[in-house]
């Protein structure tokens, strides 16, 4: 079940998912929270930092484990998603560097470094808060339309739409990576509860067919309808072709 939440400007988002955060790691200091990147996220990071530094949040406890890594891109690459996270967010908390946990983009066999990621996230009792973004073709995580509903993490060919979305990140010269190691759809339902945020009109369609269209492979994002506790933080622009927003 998705329950959405409208809201009018995507600042208002941003301060919802802060919120929503922070009442967790107050209730348990120890939780274990999954990240997401992209232009939807860096604003709930910024905010969570000056939480942070208001005094009004501590990491120190949690734990962390990103979602989804680029394949053969190194750590130390500033468009990697570690290093991204590390250095917009994770780098600037409180939190213990050993308890931020990464995909290993460089590993020497993908199936073995999705196996040892999940033993990973297993072994800390799985994941209480998972946060996601969407992309414009419904995609999670990098699940791509055709993604199995049951998929676990593994190596991804990424389509060329999400590839030319995340061309910005990297120099003009530079090639965007071809595949990714992404958690698998089934990996990211496992999480206990779940907080999508949904910002601007180039994802009207997509949030269209995650909460209205047929449950299916073809849009990946429909599959967090099946979780018993899946928030959609929406901003008015992204819901306006929703029915009843
Ligand atoms: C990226 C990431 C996703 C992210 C999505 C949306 O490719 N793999 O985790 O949620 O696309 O990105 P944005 O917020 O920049 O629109």
């Amino acid at each position: 079940m998705i329950r959405l939440r409208r809201f009018d400007r995507r600042e208002d988002v941003t301060a919802a998912a802060a919120d929503v955060v922070c009442a967790l790691l107050a209730a348990n200091p120890e939780a274990v929270i999954g990240l997401a990147t992209g232009r939807t996220q860096e604003p709930l990071f910024t905010e969570l930092l000056r939480r942070h530094r208001a005094g009004g949040v501590s990491f120190r406890r949690a734990i962390f484990f990103h979602l989804d890594e680029y394949w053969r891109l190194p750590a130390s690459s500033p468009q990697s998603m570690s290093h991204t996270l590390r250095s917009l967010f994770v780098g600037a908390t409180d939190l213990p560097a050993d308890r931020f946990h990464c995909v290993d983009g460089m590993a020497v066999d993908p199936a073995a470094e999705a196996a040892r990621y999940e033993t990973k996230i297993r072994q800390a009792s799985g994941i209480d808060l998972q946060l996601l973004g969407m992309g414009t073709n419904g995609h999670i995580g990098f699940n791509e339309p055709g993604s199995p509903h049951d998929s676990r993490m593994r190596l991804i060919n990424l389509t060329d739409e999400t590839r030319e979305q995340n061309r910005d990140f990297f120099p003009p010269d530079a090639v965007v990576p071809a595949q990714a190691l992404t958690m698998g759809i089934a990996t990211i339902l496992e999480a206990k509860s779940i907080l999508v945020l949904v910002t601007g009109a180039s994802k009207r369609a997509a949030l269209q067919a995650a909460v209205e269209g047929t449950i299916s492979a073809a849009c990946p994002a429909s599959a967090l309808r099946r979780h018993p506790d899946c928030t959609m933080l929406c901003d008015a622009e992204a819901v306006s072709s929703l029915k009843g927003m």
